[in-house]
């Protein structure tokens, strides 16, 4: 896989999840062509999507490509699935530079979401984990590294975030301008 289509390198994928996950499903970094796999199609039964051109979202990925160590989209592929709705599950982690905590990282987990017919099959849980290890993996690469993630959901999926190890803190505020 070269680094030109694929947005972060398979050597921040974590085996351990490849292993668990069903024959035939595979985890990798997003790539330049899958906006023909189905990722929006996913990303649609989290939130609004909008009407999106191929070019417009292959815009979109250049420029996060060109942010170095700060867009890490996962995918999960079935790769049993016609190539136009292979994708499966998303999520992101974006890894935000800080003056705070001895120069520290932290990481923000967003736009996670698997596809209607293919929940309950623990892929959601397997996509925080395998964020989770990007997000160790990140931040083992400096010194003086303090790694947190955080991350902002529906009071709906507090459930779900309790079953990935995170725990309630604070109370989100936001404004809509
Ligand atoms: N409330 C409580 N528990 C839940 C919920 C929920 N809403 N969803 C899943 N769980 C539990 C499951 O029952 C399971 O429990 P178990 O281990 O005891 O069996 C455990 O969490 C793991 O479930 P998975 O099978 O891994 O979950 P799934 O693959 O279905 O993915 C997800 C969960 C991502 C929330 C999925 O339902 C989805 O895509 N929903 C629509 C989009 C969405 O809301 N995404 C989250 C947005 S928040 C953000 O992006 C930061």
């Amino acid at each position: 896989m070269s680094s030109e289509t694929s947005l972060f390198p398979g050597a921040l994928i974590s085996p351990k999840i490849q292993e668990v996950l069903p024959k035939g499903y595979i985890c990798r970094a997003l790539q330049r062509s899958d906006f023909r796999h189905g990722q929006l199609d996913v990303l649609g039964g989290l939130t609004h999507v909008g009407e999106i051109t191929e070019d417009q979202w292959t815009e979109r990925y250049d420029a996060m490509n060109k942010c170095n160590n700060t867009y890490f989209v996962l995918v999960i592929v079935d790769t049993n699935r016609d190539a136009e709705k292979m994708i499966v599950g998303t999520g992101t982690l974006i890894v935000e530079q800080k003056f705070l905590y001895n120069l520290g990282m932290q990481g923000h987990i967003e736009d996670v979401a698997v596809a209607a017919d293919q929940q309950g099959k623990k892929l959601g849980v397997l996509l925080i984990e395998a964020l989770g290890h990007i997000a160790e993996h990140v931040g083992c690469y400096k010194a003086c590294i303090s790694l947190l993630t955080i991350l902002d959901c529906h009071p709906e999926r507090e459930g779900f975030y309790l079953k990935c190890g995170y725990e309630k803190r604070g109370l989100e505020m936001h404004r809509y301008h």
